[in-house]
């Protein structure tokens, strides 16, 4: 079965075809960093209108590279939740466009589902289930029990930031641009950095919880960069001293990276053996989202999967950030299952898994 997936949730406007759930036969990506650099965020009007510019050159250039034709295409997949709702809906009415014109039907998939399929795209084996799913994204954070590939069961998300915004807002207050992930872990892996410099805090929240908190992170390394506020002086009146930090130097900056780091990893690992021996057995674990690029975490998952004697399943790095092959991935796996969406699909802000 070929599938065209469309993505458009966010910031990357994607297209890709896959056969038969996991062969990639093209997929195209277009960031748009730079457009929304100056501003240290995602900008949504700006991303729309990128959207809009881009999408049907993607999607072109998706079909050519995988040398078929689009009347060979047996659906379109398209990512309609969770995201910017005018970034949804280009893609959306794209894909809804295109299913209509080839009399092929529409698949709507969960963007969060679908980065739990990205470990599948070009793997020999697929995961054995039940499966242990960690999805670690800019906008998610969250761990399921995977009886199928179809089949989830949430148990536990992040309670405030998710660990790629945590990411991203460090390297903002170390003066590292946008996206700050790969901007962390490149510094974090310079020679000389030292990830025990800094005690940053690792969140557990109650001794059973399987959700996630990084905003106290993200408050200790803001303390470190800007200065900690002292205890009031005054009973009653507001904050008023700071203790100024010291100049954030090269090294500093490095430190302060590498220290944030080891305390991020730390935080999704700690949940994740937690939820391995509370919820399991598991036959394998999956994981996927922007995060699961970074080489610490890569390295911390290897060595979690090894000394338990379990699968590790993780995307290439391709399929870490959003693209759409995951997209045309999972919606062949829906199709195969009887899914099929009318022309009414709504664009969802929130995520259903
Ligand atoms: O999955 P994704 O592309 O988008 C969402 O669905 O949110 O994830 C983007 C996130 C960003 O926060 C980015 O900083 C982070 O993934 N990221 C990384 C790395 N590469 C991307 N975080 C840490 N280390 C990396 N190497
Ligand atoms: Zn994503």
């Amino acid at each position: 079965m070929l599938v065209l997936g469309i993505e458009s949730s966010c910031d990357e406007t994607a297209a890709a075809v896959v056969e038969d759930a996991t062969v990639v036969r093209s997929s195209v990506v277009a960031s748009q960093y730079e457009l929304h650099e100056e501003y240290g965020g995602v900008v949504p009007e700006i991303a729309s209108r990128a959207h809009e510019r881009r999408v049907l050159p993607v999607m072109r250039r998706a079909v050519a590279d995988a040398g078929v034709r689009l009347e060979d295409v047996d659906a379109v997949a398209v990512g309609h939740r969770p995201g910017l709702i005018g970034s949804l809906l280009v893609g959306l009415a794209a894909a809804k466009a295109l299913a209509w014109g080839l009399g092929r039907p529409l698949v709507g998939v969960d963007h969060v589902h679908a980065h739990l399929h990205a470990a599948s795209l070009g793997a020999e084996v697929p995961p054995a289930y039940p499966a242990l799913g960690l999805v670690v994204s800019g906008g998610h954070t969250s761990l399921y029990r995977m009886e199928s590939a179809l089949g989830l069961e949430r148990l536990g998300a992040t309670i405030d930031d998710a660990v790629g915004e945590a990411f991203d807002k460090a390297a903002a207050m170390l003066g590292l641009g946008h996206p700050g992930g790969p901007a962390i872990d490149a510094l974090a892996r310079e020679g000389g950095a030292d990830d025990r410099a800094f005690d940053f805090p690792v969140s557990r929240l109650g001794k059973e919880s399987l959700d996630f908190s990084f905003s106290g992170l993200k408050t200790a390394v803001l303390y470190e960069v800007r200065g900690k506020p002292q205890p009031r002086q005054i009973p009653g009146k507001p904050e008023l001293r700071v203790e100024p930090a010291p100049e954030l130097t090269d090294e500093r900056r490095r430190d302060i990276a590498a220290s944030f780091q080891r305390a991020a990893v730390k935080a999704v690992i700690v949940k994740l053996e937690r939820a391995y021996e509370a919820r399991g057995p598991f036959g394998s674990v999956v994981v996927g989202g922007g995060v699961s690029a970074n080489s610490r975490l890569r390295a911390a998952l290897a060595r979690f999967a090894r000394e338990r004697g379990v699968r590790l399943h993780v995307p290439q790095m391709a399929y870490c950030v959003d693209n759409a092959a995951m997209i045309a991935g999972l919606g062949c796996v829906l199709r195969g299952a009887g899914h099929a969406d009318g022309l009414g699909l709504a664009a969802v802000p929130t995520t259903g898994c």
